[in-house]
């Protein structure tokens, strides 16, 4: 877990500098989660190592956001931007409650796959995919807002 520091100067609005923790995180998960998408968008004729091959990668991606999601919610994103950006308060408190969520459709989304036609499969894991990559990247975008955003108050 990587340590957080608070700092929030009074007249220049929050030190964000511990978000690029977050944003380093957010890049770092894309190899993977191309290399799942490259693997159900073109479907292979063998049925049998796709599932074991997408089995260990989804379990993969399934740590690493564990630790991340455990690790931002201590970070600026989730503690300093709601109190000095208010009006992200709302959004940050929905994409918190979604990582459970995530987890958990990472987690079972191949359940039953074996008896399932492989584009029904590849179509779930797109879909909870695309749930991954829009709750990171709407993360993201507060991040990149907050920057700019002097003091976050809009009043
Ligand atoms: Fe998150
Ligand atoms: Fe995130």
């Amino acid at each position: 877990m990587t340590a957080h520091t608070r700092t929030v100067s009074q007249d220049s609005g929050p030190d964000l500098s511990c978000c690029e923790d977050t944003l380093e995180q957010h890049r770092s998960f894309n190899p993977l989660i191309e290399a799942i998408l490259l693997r159900v968008v073109r479907l292979p004729d063998e049925k049998d190592p796709w599932l074991a091959d997408l089995t260990k990668r989804l379990s993969q991606l399934a740590e690493l956001l564990g630790a991340h999601f455990a690790d931002e919610e201590l970070s600026c994103l989730f503690t300093d931007i709601p109190l000095q950006c208010p009006h992200h308060a709302e959004k940050l408190e929905r994409l918190k409650g979604e990582h459970p969520m995530l987890i958990e459709r990472l987690k079972t989304v191949l359940d039953g796959g074996e008896a399932l036609d492989m584009a029904v499969v590849a179509g779930r894991v797109q879909r909870t995919i695309a749930q991954v990559r829009r709750h990171e990247a709407e993360e993201t975008e507060i991040i990149l807002e907050s920057f700019w955003d002097e003091g976050g108050s809009s009043e």
